[in-house]
């Protein structure tokens, strides 16, 4: 390392709160905040900040009303205890979508108990519509953001915000625990799938397009709503794999990759942040003040509201016992920085932070400041707007667009990983053998938070949308056949297929993931089950040319497979219009162009991820997934050729200007995206050997080239430095495009 000059990068932050909507300034809506919070008592404020589940205001089952409340329940939240904030799915008979109408009633009684209060403050209703409404029967249901990711297509991130909001609008709701802006660099994590993969480039780009999409410019407006960042930080980096387990991530490591996606998403003016449920470093997400104070307030700037996950203010004594009791919990919860309590199940946070207020524990200032910030996003929500009209639910759900539009995200989302002779795309008549746990069903398709939180009940699925096997059968004009019990657990009957498949051509076999989320999909190897691996052996055995499509959350090992198998897939999770999707790319109807967003890891313990540092490829180590990061084929070739930068010596502060051509060589119209690879060639702390720093994705026919033209800013050039503090060093950086590379030497101004 040479001794080199440091320049600091200014805090990326602008402050947020400068946006005014609902057509009052934020002077006005500071001043409404202040007299109203002037006139509430203690219970009134501490009220603000408690969230219940619906199962609290829930009628009985047997006594259903049109709303599924119970207006006892609800009058006791809402007038006694005060309640500010109401979240998830009617819980009788369980968790699970709402006909559209059924919501608008309920969000339409609560509103009106609230309106009953002294001071009539509405209540904020949040719901996990994590790839579009969940919870509301018929709405469009996106891939999840692990396939969004793989699109690399900022503009369908955004479609997909802006469908998700109007669709929730329409049902009365407004607040959306979205985007998940964790990053996914840790395979087992169940989770895994509700990121936008490994990358800090790529999921800032689609996190921040998303919550544009889904805010608009003034999330007041009829038909937008407000996103939530989850969960803030360092929640999806388990060291064991397992969910709510302990991360261990140093201060470096947390600035250089976990925290500047939530930078980007309170930059792109997300109001509110949900917090990490498990802990880093020793200290729950819920106590942690340095990171929900010092870091989120006073280095980013974040001035709209944070709320707890669910139960974890309890949690820290029931679980962690970091308190000793569950007064302290609150305490400490509330003075490090949590603004809101997901409690869920009663009103024993109200309770004790009153308690903790009158005895002097809790400073009344903290509860006016939570209180003000949450009162501030009421407002410039627009819910305390008298004139606020609900979306009317014609012409603004499931719409014929928005399912055309979910039907292209979810064909963008695939990954052609293999195509060995170009076995695809296959003849319209060729004769299919189907057969695999995920080949006739909708719910692998689709993972958790759909229709209910595992998304798992096959039952409730609409019958109009169609399974891997269903949509390869429609669009055939030969045999498709479908061998197999209908779930995992029912098994495959493998003679079967193996007597079948002499009777066809190709063998389409469907392996993967059962749908699951958060610690129910906890597993302690990425192996695909025996029964999946036997059926697998015995459909190669056959001789027949096999092509083995993937679905699930997670890369499950499928290396010995997929040496063998003639195609291969990778669906991950394309929601809804995914089995039509996946039948398209298989005849060819539609030219793949999906990436990896993750580095897809050729054995279990392989984790080893694309911007590994030098050491983790030296000697004996080796970045050698079964498929890398960005890997992705098409049925045409693409080649990237004449990379320049503009200036081979530039100075510091200045942009670096990047040229290539890229050129589609094949017979097929394609679509391509150029990645942008950086190297920062010797530096005081180790670098990534490439880390991804910009990318266009472009449509191109037989013989088409174009040039495209990439800026990078100082701040690309940076890191945290030995001192913690974002820097930008002289000396030697690398361009990579394709098989490409150029030098450029940054020089003292
Ligand atoms: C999850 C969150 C979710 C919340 C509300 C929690 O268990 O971790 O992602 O938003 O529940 O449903």
């Amino acid at each position: 390392m040479q001794t080199k000059a440091i320049i600091l990068i200014l805090p990326l932050f602008i402050m947020l709160g400068c946006s005014v909507n609902t057509g009052q300034t934020n002077k006005e809506i500071q001043s409404q905040v202040k007299k109203l919070l002037s006139e509430m008592t203690l219970e009134e404020k501490v009220g603000q900040m408690t969230q219940i589940d619906f199962s609290v205001i829930a009628a009985a089952e047997g006594q259903q009303t049109d709303d599924l409340i119970d207006q006892a329940k609800l009058e006791d939240a809402l007038l006694t205890h005060h309640v500010g904030s109401i979240l998830n799915a009617p819980s009788t008979p369980n968790n699970k979508a709402q006909p559209i109408a059924t919501w608008r009633k309920i969000i339409q009684s609560v509103q009106a108990m609230a309106a009953k209060s002294r001071l009539k403050i509405p209540v904020i209703y949040g719901i996990d519509a994590i790839h579009g409404a969940t919870y509301t029967q018929g709405s469009v249901l996106f891939p999840q953001a692990i396939n969004m990711a793989a699109t690399f297509n900022a503009d369908l991130s955004f479609k997909e915000g802006e469908i998700t909001a109007r669709e929730l609008r329409a049902s009365g709701l407004q607040w959306n625990f979205s985007p998940v802006m964790d990053l996914g660099r840790q395979p087992l994590w169940p989770r895994l799938w509700e990121t936008y993969g490994e990358d800090v480039h790529l999921a800032t780009v689609l996190g921040t397009s998303y919550i544009k999409g889904h805010q608009g410019d003034d999330f007041s407006a009829p038909d937008k709503a407000l996103t939530c960042l989850k969960h803030y930080v360092g929640y999806s980096f388990p060291i064991n794999g397992k969910d709510r387990t302990p991360a261990w991530i140093g201060d470096r490591m947390l600035r250089e990759y976990f925290l500047p996606t939530f930078e980007a998403g309170v930059k792109a003016g997300a109001p509110t942040v949900m917090v990490n449920s498990a802990e880093v470093d020793g200290i729950p997400g819920h106590a942690n003040h340095h990171y929900l104070t010092t870091i989120l307030r006073d280095e980013m700037g974040f001035k709209g509201f944070t709320v707890s996950d669910w139960e974890d203010i309890k949690r820290l004594y029931t679980r962690d016992k970091l308190a000793a009791n569950e007064k302290e919990a609150v305490k400490i919860a509330v003075m490090a920085g949590i603004d809101m309590s997901m409690v869920p199940f009663d009103f024993s946070f109200y309770n004790l932070l009153i308690e903790l207020v009158n005895s002097g524990d809790v400073p009344l200032s903290r509860i006016d400041e939570a209180v003000s910030r949450i009162l501030t996003v009421k407002y410039r929500a627009g819910l305390f707007d008298p004139t606020a009209q609900v979306l009317p639910v014609e012409g603004n759900f499931a719409r014929a667009e928005d399912i055309e539009t979910n039907r292209q995200a979810a064909r963008e989302s695939i990954v052609l990983a293999k195509n060995a002779n170009n076995i695809l795309p296959l003849k319209k008549d060729a004769n299919i053998l189907v057969t695999g746990p995920t080949a006739n069903l909708l719910s692998v398709l689709n993972g958790g938070w759909t229709i209910t939180w595992q998304g798992d009940q096959e039952s409730l699925y609409p019958q109009d949308k169609l399974t891997i096997f269903k949509a390869l059968q429609k669009k055939s004009s030969g045999k498709v056949t479908y061998v197999g019990g209908n779930s995992f657990t029912d098994g495959i009957d493998s003679q079967k297929a193996v007597e079948e498949a002499q009777n066809h051509d190709v063998i389409v076999l469907c392996l993967g993931e059962k749908p699951y989320t958060e610690t129910v999909g906890n597993i302690d190897s990425l192996n695909l089950d025996q029964t999946q691996i036997k059926l697998a052996n015995a459909m190669i055995a056959t001789g027949k040319p096999v092509i083995l499509v993937t679905l699930g959350g997670r890369p499950r090992i499928i290396t010995s497979i997929a040496e063998q198998a003639a195609g291969v897939i990778l669906g991950f999770l394309p929601g809804m219009e995914g089995g039509e999707a996946i039948a398209d790319i298989l005849y060819g109807n539609y030219n793949p162009n999906g990436k990896l967003p993750i580095s897809y890891p050729r054995n279990i313990n392989d984790s080893v991820l694309y911007d590994h540092k030098p050491i983790e490829s030296y000697e004996a180590n080796a970045y050698h997934p079964l498929y890398p990061f960005g890997h992705g084929l098409s049925y045409t070739t693409f080649q990237t050729s004449g990379l320049t930068v503009e200036k081979d010596h530039i100075k510091m502060g200045e942009n670096i200007n990047i040229s290539v051509n890229v050129k589609n060589m094949g017979s097929l119209t394609g679509k391509e995206t150029v990645l942008v690879y950086l190297n920062d060639v010797a530096a005081s702390v180790t670098r990534p050997n490439k880390q991804l720093k910009a990318f266009k994705k472009i449509e191109l026919a037989p013989g088409q080239i174009e040039n495209l033209s990439f800026t990078l800013t100082p701040y690309d050039l940076s890191f945290i430095g030995v001192d913690l503090k974002r820097i930008v060093e002289p000396g030697d950086f690398k361009v990579m495009v394709g098989n490409e590379t150029v030098l450029f030497s940054l020089t003292k101004p």
